[in-house]
């Protein structure tokens, strides 16, 4: 016999036998509604001269970030790729910032050029910064990165506060102006490296980064801004919970920051879209009485190798609940996406979601032995296609024959 889950507040989106049999699985699944809520919500939680950009690193997918904008965001990214697929989706260069550690002069030139808010990693991007000088729109604004309090010279992202006024000078020996500082704190923890056995870094995800490092960071970002001097905007980068966990983060930066005229940037990921995605995925065979293989694995939702997402089963079959693993396709012994979550008996066929899966599983995701998934979009009682399943010709197009040429430059295979 099979009886509905009950439907829970926040849990999945109904309809999963519908989409199953229209779309396929594995699926990703976004609501529309709750993310461009939780947009909001953010945004309301901070108030009025805050700039929010949606952390496009979380999820790029253009229709996402189509809707967060609609929804007031603005997008940070990471790539040239991810600044074209920020344009792509209708945010205007003056809403977008431009961070990470490897900017080419290429997409230097294109962001600067088209004014858009463009955040050195280190003193070489500087440097690059000021030899494309002439390409730099009136309206674009530079700012610099800084190491978060306590990582000075061990992080490897951002500036140190000697660095930040040293580079303050030579964009101003250049006729250009640092306007603006950022630090970003980081969810992820490196761990020592062992000195023996396998060269794994210990990877932990402290996510929501705790309001106290907030709170030093912003202090950090005010003193070397006084000392810079003419410095009009400050971002305190990603790690921010979602709103209704918020409160605590605005009063403690605020009070650092004081009746500061200056413009405060945000730039969540994780608390504008994990909640807001599933993937679901379907049971294709038994392993025991305590576990299954599913049809998608840990290359379709990375972000379950840090942390545990939670697991509905969208039909349950009568019987008691048993600690069960899902296991996924990959031939990798670690491929698996829950492990020994309580679930009602699992029979092939049946249909699972994975819940928190809007971030950092998609943007991740790769076409590992098995291709990736179509994600659709799911607002006001409709569903929309965000991006197909992946097809052999995506992925083998781009490929060519090995080509060997000969001591007498003949081709020998082709
Ligand atoms: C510079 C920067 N900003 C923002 C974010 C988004 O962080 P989160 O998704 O934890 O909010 C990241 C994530 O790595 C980042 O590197």
């Amino acid at each position: 016999m099979i009886r509905a889950v009950p439907a829970q507040p926040d849990g999945p989106p109904s309809g999963a036998e519908e989409l199953a049999a229209r779309f396929g699985t594995p699926l990703y699944v976004f609501d529309g509604t709750r993310m461009a809520a939780a947009a909001a919500a953010f945004c309301a939680a901070w108030g009025a001269g805050v700039t929010v950009a949606y952390s496009l690193k979380s999820n790029p997918l253009m229709g996402i970030v189509r809707r967060l904008h609609r929804a007031g965001t603005g997008a940070e990214v990471a790539s040239g790729f991810e600044y074209r697929v920020a344009r792509r989706a209708g945010v205007p260069p003056g809403a977008i910032i431009f961070n990470g550690p490897h900017k080419p002069d290429a997409d230097l030139r294109l962001a600067l050029g088209e004014g858009a808010t463009v955040i050195a990693d280190g003193a070489e991007q500087i440097r690059r910064i000021v030899a494309l000088r002439a390409h730099v729109a009136p309206a674009a604004r530079i700012g610099i990165r800084m190491s978060p309090p306590g990582r000075e010279g061990l992080d490897r992202f951002g500036l140190t506060r000697r660095h930040v006024l040293a580079a303050a000078r030579m964009l101003d020996r250049a006729g250009l102006r640092l306007s603006g500082l950022h630090t970003h704190l980081g969810a992820y923890q490196l761990g020592p490296l062992p000195s023996t056995g396998p060269p794994i870094h210990g990877v932990t995800v402290e996510y929501p980064v705790p309001v106290e490092r907030f709170a030093a960071a912003a202090a950090n970002l005010v003193r070397v801004a006084d000392e810079v001097g003419g410095i009009e905007w400050l971002d305190l980068g990603g790690g921010w919970p979602a709103a209704p966990g918020l409160a605590p983060y605005v009063a403690a930066v605020r009070e650092q920051l004081g009746d500061e005229p200056r413009e405060i940037i945000l730039e969540p990921g994780r608390a504008l879209i994990r909640d807001s995605g599933w993937l679901l995925v379907r049971v294709v065979e038994r392993r025991g009485r305590n576990a299954v293989v599913v049809d998608a694995g840990i290359t379709q939702v990375p972000c379950v190798l840090w942390k545990r997402s939670p697991v509905h089963v969208v039909a349950a079959h009568d019987g008691p609940q048993r600690p069960t693993s899902l296991f996924g396709p990959l031939c990798l012994q670690h491929d698996a996406i829950a492990r020994e979550v309580p679930l009602p008996p699992l029979r092939v066929g049946d249909l699972v979601w994975i819940g928190q899966t809007g971030a950092y599983a998609m943007a991740q995701a790769s076409p590992f032995i098995h291709l990736r998934p179509a994600a659709i979009l799911l607002e006001g009682g409709r569903g929309s296609l965000l991006r197909a399943r992946e097809t052999d010709d995506e992925a083998m197009g781009s490929q060519t024959e090995p080509l060997l040429v000969g001591s007498d430059g003949q081709k020998v295979w082709a």
